[in-house]
């Protein structure tokens, strides 16, 4: 069983249906309206833990209404959260809109996932421990930074998911020894992406393709009827991660097959599948 450390953001999702989203100035009426635990940092925790790995999350909640709830639900997946603290002021929040095509827009608004800018020695450990510290790039750059370089000495594999997209000096794209990026982040930073060993690059319904020592692997979409593709990504992600073990062809596989089961239902957290549904759709 993989070890993960997860250095990332946690939000509420404010996550409201609608046929189609408004133009600038316009009111549309929306079709239901649900809060859901999400943010990419706990999304990815979750989904790894769901897929079979052992993970820790370091990472912050506010003293709002929404920190409780937030909590509850890394802890009723199984996630460690020993290094979860609780910031005085608000939770990150994140404000959703998805159309009647399961496609989505978000605003994040970091809350306390800002507060997160130093990594206490328990914190080091956790990421020195695991076989994959996971990072994304919802928290202060300094600290994913901070925690990355400690990876990388310890011998920890960083899996960076450079999302939501920012510039990123070299040094910080030295210590990433896997990045996954969708298609348009992929032109975007193709640069950089030059200099990381193993590079995932995802292609929603198309499945996903693997770059790196082991050459180009690709993986076709599997075949779903779409709700939702919020954290869709995330539980790619997350997959991944845990069955990086077992060599790129098998991670994608598993990624590809848990990223398309998290469409079919909606908000983030909720529609992360469990191992024996993944287990069950590779079989099928
Ligand atoms: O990737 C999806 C996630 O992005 C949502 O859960 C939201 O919180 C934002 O972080």
């Amino acid at each position: 069983m993989a070890r993960i450390a997860v250095v990332g953001s946690i939000n509420m999702d404010l996550v409201t249906t609608t046929g189609r989203r408004p133009e600038p100035g316009e009111t549309v009426l929306g079709r239901g309206f649900d809060m859901v635990p999400g943010g990419k940092g706990s999304n990815q925790a979750i989904a790894a833990r769901r897929a079979g790995a052992e993970v820790d999350f370091v990472g912050a909640v506010g003293d709002d209404l929404f920190a409780a709830e937030l909590r509850k639900v890394l802890d009723g997946a199984g996630v460690g959260t020993r290094r979860l603290r609780t910031a005085a002021g608000p939770s990150g929040v994140a404000t959703i809109v998805v159309d009647s095509a399961g496609e989505n827009t978000i605003i994040v608004v970091e809350g306390a996932n800002a507060t997160l800018t130093d990594l206490t020695a328990d914190d080091l450990a956790a990421v020195a421990a695991a076989d994959i510290l996971l990072c994304q790039l919802e928290i202060p750059l300094p600290t994913v930074l901070a925690a990355a370089r400690h990876a990388r000495a310890s011998g920890t594999t960083v899996l960076l998911n450079p999302s939501p997209a920012q510039d990123l000096s070299p040094e910080f794209w030295s210590v990433v020894d896997i990045a996954v990026v969708n298609e348009g982040e992929s032109e975007r930073l193709a640069a950089s992406l030059d200099t990381v060993p193993h590079v995932v690059v995802t292609r929603g319904a198309n499945g996903a393709v693997y770059r790196g020592p082991d050459g180009e692997i690709a993986h076709p979409g599997v075949r779903v009827e779409v709700v939702d593709t919020t954290g869709a990504g995330d539980t790619f992600t997350g997959a991944l991660a845990a069955h990086w073990h077992r060599g790129p062809a098998t991670a994608l596989a598993w990624a590809c097959t848990a990223g398309a089961l998290a469409t079919t239902k909606l908000g983030a957290s909720a529609s992360i599948p469990s191992r024996a549904d993944i287990e069950a759709a590779l079989e099928r």
